[in-house]
């Protein structure tokens, strides 16, 4: 494999791959923990981590043995295993306790997808009501409830409702908290109110936004949103995709008592970089509608036994070395250390985040900047995540702390040097 492989296969791989990367143009080699290896032997610090996926680090080696001893056992068809035994054994100990059933499917997109028919299913309705600058995926109804991703593709699905996130630092309402008790809620109520037929299945929420940059909620948004959705008899559906696992700092970012989510979606870490995603739900609901009937929720790979392996070394490692933990405690040093060495510097709008999933705003105007900026990290050895104008950091939660700060004093490095003048 040559260096520039990446632009050999260029006159055969489609348009549209993700721009970070495609701005990237990186071949690899190998990896190892936090670190991606050329075929030259020059190495980068990974911290796109494929916007999440990478929770346990690459080539993690309890991951690596375990799927290896799976893949030469078996691993084709869903029917029971030691291996999906030992994953529901594993989830049960992280899981809240409301949702006591899981459905295994591919993707995020494909989860979300599954999400929205269970709360059809489950409620006889069919609007779902979504937020601004959300990411749920591309599939047609995931896009429904995906912000700047449908123009050109027509009407979305039926039933589909948005009204503003809770995005303090861009407050729709220009409003500050905790002085506006949370108006947007409100207003999405106000919103339902004007546009709902009365049929709201759910609601729909990532307790982080992620693509739009590790925006976190201000606290009891979700409490809210969960009273939000029982005003309307509907179900509150929990996008954990990226939060989840212990990412945020926490197991789950919507396991809370004022909020316990109908429906959880998980995908990205769930699988440490094998294509595995959830719903969890109830057994009342999942067997409330046609969800449930044989055959209704199924997919060609669901429940097969390397993704079982895979999310059950993920939940046992997140379980007993307390990787939640890890991330809360590592992201607020990583996240102090980067606020210090950026202060004052005109190009950050701000640093934000919680645990592992970090934002860098920059205040700039165009997707050329970013690119600039994203290449200048990258030549000095630093892949960072992009979502709108932000730099979207996600180190794995086994990261080496020491590590972790020297990347972070490279990234400030870098922006100081070539913008540290407006
Ligand atoms: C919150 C959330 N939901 C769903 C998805 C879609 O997941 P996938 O790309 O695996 O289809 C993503 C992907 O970024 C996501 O961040």
């Amino acid at each position: 494999m040559g260096a520039d492989s990446f632009s050999a296969e260029a006159p055969v791989l489609g348009p549209g791959i993700s721009e970070a990367v495609e701005w990237a143009g990186l071949v690899v080699a190998r990896a190892h923990g936090m670190h991606l290896t050329q075929p030259d032997g020059r190495r980068v610090t990974d911290l796109m981590g494929a916007a999440g996926v990478n929770l346990l680090g690459h080539s993690h080696p309890g991951y690596v043995q375990a799927m290896t001893d799976q893949l030469q056992r078996w691993m084709i068809g869903a029917h029971g295993s030691d291996a999906r035994e030992d994953m529901a054994r594993q989830l049960r100990r992280l899981l809240p306790g409301q949702l006591d059933r899981i459905q295994l499917y591919s993707s995020g997109s494909e989860a979300v997808e599954a999400a929205i028919r269970l709360a059809k299913s489950a409620t006889g309705r069919y609007e779902i009501l979504s937020f601004w600058q959300s990411f749920h995926g591309r599939t047609m109804g995931s896009l429904a409830h995906t912000s700047g991703a449908r123009s050109g593709l027509g009407p979305p699905m039926p039933g589909s409702i948005s009204a503003p996130y809770a995005d303090c630092a861009h407050c729709p309402l220009r409003l500050t908290y905790p002085g506006c008790d949370i108006a947007c809620v409100d207003l999405a109520r106000d919103v339902l109110r004007e546009q709902s037929t009365g049929a709201l299945a759910a609601v729909l929420v990532e307790p982080v936004q992620g693509r739009a940059g590790n925006v976190s909620p201000p606290a009891g948004y979700l409490a809210r949103l969960r009273q939000l959705a029982d005003e309307h008899g509907a179900l509150l559906i929990a996008d954990e995709s990226m939060t989840g696992m212990g990412r945020t700092g926490v197991v789950f970012a919507s396991d809370h008592p004022d909020v316990r989510p109908d429906i959880m979606v998980l995908g990205k870490g769930l699988g440490n970089g094998y294509p595995v995603s959830a719903v969890c739900s109830s057994l009342e609901l999942m067997q409330r509608g046609p969800f449930g009937a044989p055959s209704a929720s199924s997919s060609s790979y669901g429940g097969f036994p390397l993704a079982c392996r895979a999310v059950a070394v993920v939940a046992e490692a997140v379980h007993d070395q307390d990787l939640a933990g890890r991330a809360r405690l590592l992201g607020e040093r990583l996240l102090n250390r980067l606020r210090q060495a950026l202060a004052g510097l005109p190009l950050v709008a701000e640093v934000r985040g919680q645990g592992l999933a970090l934002g860098i705003e920059l205040d700039i105007t165009g997707k050329e900047q970013l690119r600039r900026v994203f290449q200048q990290l990258l030549s000095a050895g630093v892949l960072v995540m992009t979502g709108g104008r932000t730099l979207r950091l996600y180190p794995p939660l086994t990261a080496d702390e020491a590590e972790l700060m020297a990347a972070a004093d490279t990234l400030a490095e870098v922006l100081r040097r070539h913008w540290g003048e407006k």
